[in-house]
């Protein structure tokens, strides 16, 4: 046999496959594309060298996929609670369970994204490493966590374990590899280091008088970028820091706006546009209490004061340490290489291409709040309310989610659960099923805190249920009476419906508030599930399970 592809061997009790193959597996669990689209990256290196490679999603992956892999890359992101992506919870539990097979002989290395301002970061992808290892894999090369600005991390590592593998390869890689993929390479395309200046065309408020939140509709042009979307999509802003906030910073560390950096860049320059000088990470916070040599701060990042920092870094940002424990004598070099790359934020979209044409539409939450006795504004919705104006541009690109997308059948029914901003995919889904003439029934719930001020898009979604495109709308304003009332409180109350849609083939979408609204709404399908089908508790996670399996389960969460 020859070097069969690793993901394929047949099972059973064929003897290992020799170790004269070049077979190379890259696992990935992605949840909104970037652990897929590094994968992508690694596998692509890995055949330009000549590895045989095979690329698989852990929503794909079984026993069968360990039982036959030799060299085993792991590219996995980890959500805000330390969870696995969705796709990959059912592999999760099956190499951190006890009928986890063997891996003695499987070399392997694990790279883990993350966001190093939460509690749990990269926790999926420190959990494979430690599993893969016990389970008797050899790690080639220590595992990667990396931050929201993952790519030269990732990139990086990518080389070094392909390095590692070098001398597995008996034959140096054919040589026009690497011209055939730049030739590829060549068509156009705008990404997060070259975001598209796109024009903002309009931007109107969302709420209505009295309400205590504010919401824009921003629309932004396409044209002449060649950009395209489907419903599902996310558009990536490329913002800009508040520059009162960073000329505050400035003074607090009594720096020169004008110090220079590298490649010509002055301080103030770099920290509007280059790093995020709100969100306190942890390897921040170590820095700090290095320069300051603070003994509060040192005592809350030792072991036992864990739950103290939580407690300690709500509501606190960078701006509040520098003010509390003062350091004399940094420069602006260190205090910049001390600081993350300000990631761009994602916004789902809230438009179909086929009826926006050359327009992409946002639903923006302005995040605004006080805390420890001063204002914060988030970062890019601020710089979308308060910093541009119609007329200007903004950079941004387009950030595919394949995890959140219409089935192809225009007549399966469509179960859309969208509060508060959650709704904005949904106006997109309705918007192409309306363009493509789709016939599949449409229910979507939708929540907000005041009928009167916080019903989002409602006129649209109004006059497309008088025209018949939506076939139900569930509404759940929270505050308008004294007890509170939820999206999933609704589902709830039309369960036996809701499990008649799901018996006929309806597809689920969540989208919105990852901390607290998703597992309460997963809560909420489970039990009706449950009650609905007869099922036992097992019975109804294997049922949400394949649903998810099939697809007819997605979610957009953050
Ligand atoms: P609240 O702010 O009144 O608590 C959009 O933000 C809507 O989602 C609001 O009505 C908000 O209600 C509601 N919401 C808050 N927590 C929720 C949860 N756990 N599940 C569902 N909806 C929630």
């Amino acid at each position: 046999l020859g070097a069969q592809s690793a993901g394929e061997s047949p099972t059973g009790d064929s003897s290992p496959a020799p170790a004269a193959t070049t077979a190379l597996t890259v696992l990935y669990g992605s949840q909104t594309g970037n652990a897929e689209g590094v994968a992508e990256l690694a596998a692509e290196r890995a055949r330009a060298k000549g590895f045989e490679v095979t690329l698989t999603s852990m929503a794909d992956a079984g026993k069968k996929t360990l039982k036959t892999v030799e060299r085993l890359l792991v590219v996995v992101s980890t959500q805000g609670d330390g969870d696995p992506p969705d796709p990959a919870l059912e592999f999760h539990e099956l190499v951190m369970g006890r009928k986890a097979p063997k891996l003695t002989g499987v070399r392997f290395a694990v790279l883990g994204l993350g966001d190093a301002s939460y509690e749990h970061f990269c926790q999926t992808g420190k959990e494979f490493d430690a599993r893969l290892a016990e389970l008797g894999g050899e790690r080639l090369r220590d595992r990667a966590d990396c931050d929201v600005d993952y790519e030269e991390r990732a990139e990086a590592w990518i080389d070094e374990v392909l390095e590692s593998l070098a001398g597995d390869l008996a034959t140096p890689p054919p040589a026009q590899v690497a011209e055939t993929d730049a030739a590829q390479g060549a068509q156009p395309s705008y990404s997060k280091k070259h975001p598209f200046m796109a024009e903002v065309l309009t931007r109107q408020p969302l709420n209505g008088r009295g309400s205590d939140k504010q919401t824009l509709h921003l629309e932004l042009s396409l044209e002449d970028s060649g950009l395209e979307y489907l419903p599902g999509d996310a558009v990536g802003v490329v913002p800009q820091n508040d520059p009162a906030h960073v000329d505050e910073l400035i003074a607090m560390l009594k720096l020169d706006a004008e110090s220079p950096l590298e490649e010509g860049r002055v301080l103030r320059d770099a920290l509007l546009a280059d790093f995020e000088v709100t969100t306190l990470t942890r390897p921040f916070l170590k820095q700090w209490a290095e320069w300051s040599q603070a003994p509060e701060l040192q005592r809350l990042l030792g072991d036992e004061a864990r739950d103290e920092l939580r407690d300690w870094l709500h509501g606190r940002q960078i701006i509040d340490v520098i003010e509390q424990f003062p350091v004399d004598g940094i420069d602006a070099t260190q205090f910049s290489a001390a600081l993350r790359k300000l990631p761009p934020r994602l916004y789902s979209i809230a438009s179909s291409q086929a009826a926006a044409s050359d327009e992409v539409h946002l639903t923006v939450a302005v995040v605004r709040y006080e805390t420890h006795g001063r204002a914060r504004n988030g970062v890019t919705t601020s710089y979308l309310a308060d910093r541009i104006e119609p007329g200007d541009r903004v950079p941004i690109y387009i950030d595919r989610n394949k995890q959140f997308k219409l089935p192809d059948d225009d007549e399966a029914p469509l179960i859309m659960i969208g509060p508060g901003t959650g709704v904005a995919p949904f106006r997109a889904f309705l918007q192409e099923r309306e363009e493509r003439g789709a016939g599949g029934d449409n229910w979507l719930f939708f929540g907000d805190r005041h009928f009167r001020s916080d019903f989002l898009y409602q006129a649209e979604w109004l006059k497309w249920r008088q025209q018949g495109l939506l076939t139900r709308l569930d509404v759940a304003f929270s505050r308008d009476q004294a007890d509170k009332v939820y999206v999933q409180d609704r589902m709830r109350e039309q369960a036996e419906r809701l499990y008649a849609w799901l018996e006929t083939g309806a597809y689920v979408y969540v989208c919105g508030d990852a901390e607290f609204m998703a597992p309460d709404v997963h809560q909420a399908l489970r039990d009706i599930i449950r009650e609905q089908g007869g099922h036992g508790e097992a019975g109804a996670d294997d049922y949400l399970r394949q649903l998810q399996q099939e697809k007819r389960y997605q979610r957009d969460i953050y």
